[in-house]
């Protein structure tokens, strides 16, 4: 689920990191002022026992370069628990950010930008949290983790895009509440037909563009593709993908691509960037939508958040003890793909 870093960057067979054989790419003065910024982040990650966790959704100098742990939401909200660090840099959107902090009170949690949000997270609030339970008494309520601590201290469980179906499935009951994202609900009803979802009518801005038939002319360009798509798509999307999964399912599914082999990602732009980096062998058909929000967290922020130990996230303590319910629930589940490993 989550890649672990132990140094800068990792080597290929040819001993060479993805980044060096990136570097070609770019203008040495380019290469050279990266190169500076990387170096003096990792400094500083020792100097304040920190470590930066990235989200899948990274440029590749993030991803690449200054990373400790890469993964999608459910693996970093894990790793999020688990380190001994004292300090967590997020490289991801606010929602992320809180999660991490959620799960660990006691520990600094800096974002480089607290303005990277997300389109999702803000289409529901606590209060409209309690009127849906007002609606439907008794019903259990399901909130995908692309929501705010507030959202999730008025919920029963949270879920990522990893394990939401599983997470449905493992409260046993024959009716639902999932938000906010449409399209993860009606992939989760897809998934069990036995289970009533009702579901909030919010969208990720980025997956929500993508259409069927632009697979479909994917397709029919690209011989042999495999097409991998975030169940963040409208079901139009899901319907003419090969695999449907979270970022990190998408990253184990492209391990075991043969050499020669075509895929396309249907997400955001930097996945296949960063993956195919690692996977040289095969070819990635590009169409990508960028995130506005993850792309506000730069390499500079990340160095400047370290040296100014801004921003700091803050969680309202009574909010963060009924959110950490919901997430903890969600890490005593388990599941989700199984993508990565140790480095
Ligand atoms: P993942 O949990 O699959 O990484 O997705 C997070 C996200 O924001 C997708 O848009
Ligand atoms: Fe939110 Fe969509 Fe961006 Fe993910 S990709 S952070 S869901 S807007």
């Amino acid at each position: 689920m989550t890649h672990m870093r132990t140094n800068l960057l990792v080597r290929a067979e040819d001993g060479a990191t993805p980044l060096q054989r990136a570097q070609h790419t770019l203008p040495d003065i380019e290469w050279a002022s990266i190169a500076e910024t990387i170096d003096a982040i990792n400094v500083l990650k020792k100097q304040r026992n920190a470590i930066v966790l990235a989200h899948n959704y990274m440029t590749p100098d993030i991803y690449h370069g200054v990373a400790d742990i890469v993964g999608d939401s459910l693996g970093l909200a894990r790793e999020a628990a688990r380190t001994d660090a004292e300090v967590i840099v997020f490289a991801g959107v606010h929602f992320m950010a809180e999660t991490a902090k959620i799960t660990c009170p006691d520990k600094t949690v800096l974002i480089p930008d607290p303005k990277a949000g997300c389109s999702l997270a803000e289409s529901i609030t606590g209060a409209d949290v309690r009127l849906l339970r007002e609606r439907h008494p008794g019903v259990p309520i399901v909130a995908y983790v692309n929501t705010s601590a507030e959202v999730k201290a008025e919920v029963d469980i949270c879920c990522t895009s990893g394990n939401a179906v599983e997470v449905v499935r493992s409260l046993g009951v024959d009716e639902v509440i999932f938000l906010p994202d449409q399209y993860l609900a009606r992939w989760v009803a897809s998934q069990l037909p036995e289970v009533k979802v009702i579901l909030w009518e919010g969208a990720c801005m980025v997956h929500e563009r993508f259409t069927g038939a632009e697979l479909r002319s994917y397709r029919a360009q690209t011989p042999g593709v495999q097409i991998l798509a975030h169940p963040e798509c409208p079901p139009d999307v899901l319907a003419e993908a090969d695999y449907v999964g979270s970022t990190a399912g998408m990253v184990g599914f492209v391990k075991h691509v043969p050499a020669g082999g075509r895929v396309v990602m249907v997400t955001e732009c930097s996945m296949a960037d960063n993956v195919a980096m690692e996977a040289p062998g095969v070819e990635f058909v590009r169409p990508c939508n960028l995130c506005p929000h993850m792309k506000r967290i730069t390499l500079d922020k990340i160095l400047h958040s370290l040296q100014t130990m801004t921003t700091e996230v803050h969680v309202d303590p009574d909010i963060a003890e009924r959110a950490r319910r919901s997430v903890d629930r969600m890490l005593a589940i388990g599941g989700g793909p199984t993508a990565g490993g140790t480095r």
